[in-house]
Formats: C-alpha cells, structure tokens, sequence
C-alpha cells in the first residue's frame, strides 16, 4: 500500500510573517488531519525559519526547484547539497512553470533530478500536458516523453523511491481540476512505465470540495496543493480528505 502524501507548492508567495502564521495554524489543526504525509514546499529563503518551526513535527519541508550542478560559477543557483544541509526532504522538479516561464528542458529536468536524488532528497518530478496538447490527444505522448527523460538517465528504481505528479497545466491556477477519471487514466498510463510503488500524486486546482474524489481514485496517492494550501484550513481539509479517501 502506497503512503498517501499532500504537498504544498506555496510557489513565489509570503513573507516571514505570513508564513509563520500560516505555519501556526497547520500545525495548530493537525491533530485530526489524518494519516497522510505532509510536506510544504517554500521560497528559498524561508527554508531556514520553516526548518526551525517543523523539525519534529509530522510536516516535512521541500524547496520548489534545485540546481542540477553540485557546485560551481553558477550565479543564482541552490545545489541539491545546500537544500539537504537545511534539512530538506523534498524538492520539485521540472514544475510546468519551470518548463514554460523558465524553459527548463526534459533533459534539465531529468539532470535536476539526478542531482537531488544523488545528494539524498527525494525529487518530486511534476509532469502534465498544456491544453494543446490535450486536445490534439497527445497527453499520454507528453507524458510519456517527461517521464521516460528522467527513467532513462536515472532508472526505474531512483523514481520509484522518489515521487511523480501528474499537474495538466490548463488545471493549476485555473481552477480547472481534472475530473477523477480524467486524472485516473493518466495516473494508470504513467504507473504502467513507473515501479508499482511509486507515488503518483495529482495536483491542479485540487480544493477541499474535489480532494476526496481526486484521492479516491486507486492510482491517485495524493495531491501537490498550489492556491489551497496557502489557506490552512483549505489545505488540513485537503489533508483529512487525503486520510480518509480509498
Ligand atoms: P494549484 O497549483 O493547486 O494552485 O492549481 C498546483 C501546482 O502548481 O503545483
């Protein structure tokens, strides 16, 4: 049986003051949040204060992007080694927006990966189609094409202990979700190129009011939270729904 896990994408928001309040209240409220895996996934430079806050709580905390460099003359860039020292266990990679505002490639993207597996995070491998692409019926293709990138330079085995999430771009910020079954066929399509265990989390416009359907689905093991997860009530509702679906 997979772990459910419900990861926050707090994406270029807050400040030291708003996040210590909405860490405040996550916590506060998750005594009856159910048994899913937690995490949050922030800007860079709050790593730090959110390392201070969850260490020894059940939330786990991740970066939204990682070097695929160890080290060097690369000006602005955060290495895999650097996240792990602030005790980070997760980071995004190849996020849609990395892809398309930042035109990382499936080759950057699978080296990213590399580089945060290597260095003892578990990489969170975002995948999904643009609308286009979904209505020229070539979905599976992308998908196929994203994930087979990272497959071939670190194999079946590294994926499988780190994490996949299907996110179709025309759903995250659109408030668009994909419905169960759309969300399902895709999960069932990537799951037949991935290890069973891996975890395949969904994410796109994902609410309180679609998680438990989303989560019900049986290759659905939880969700990657944008918008709602900047609201601690939305995101413990998305939690418990997590718990207690399937
Ligand atoms: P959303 O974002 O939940 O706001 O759609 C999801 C994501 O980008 O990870």
């Amino acid at each position: 049986m997979r772990r459910r896990l419900v990861a926050g994408n707090w994406k270029m928001h807050g400040s030291r003051a708003s996040i210590q309040a909405l860490l405040g209240s996550i916590l506060a409220g998750l005594g009856d949040a159910g048994g899913a895996e937690c995490a949050v996934c922030v800007p860079y430079p709050y790593l730090q204060l959110v390392a201070e806050r969850l260490k020894g709580t059940r939330i786990a905390w991740g970066a939204q992007n990682v070097s695929e460099h160890a080290q060097g003359a690369y000006t602005g860039e955060v290495s895999a080694a650097m996240l792990a020292e602030l005790g980070c266990k997760y980071a995004l990679v190849g996020h849609s927006e990395r892809r398309q505002l930042y035109g990382e490639t499936d080759a950057q993207v699978a080296a990213k990966f590399a580089a945060a597996h290597g260095a003892g995070l578990t990489p969170i491998l975002c995948v999904g189609e643009t609308l286009a692409e979904r209505d020229a019926g070539r979905t599976d293709e992308v998908v196929a094409r994203q994930l087979d990138a990272v497959l071939a330079k670190c194999g079946k085995e590294a994926v499988a202990k780190s994490v996949v999430a299907y996110e179709p771009v025309w759903a995250i910020g659109t408030g668009r979700t994909a419905s169960p079954g759309q969300a399902q066929a895709v999960h069932a399509f990537a799951r037949k190129r991935l290890a069973p265990a891996t975890r395949i989390l969904y994410g796109g416009s994902v609410k309180p009011d679609n998680a438990a359907a989303i989560f019900a689905m049986a290759d659905v093991d939880g969700g990657l939270i944008g918008g709602a997860s900047l609201a601690a009530e939305d995101f413990l509702a998305i939690l418990r729904g997590a718990g207690s679906a399937g």
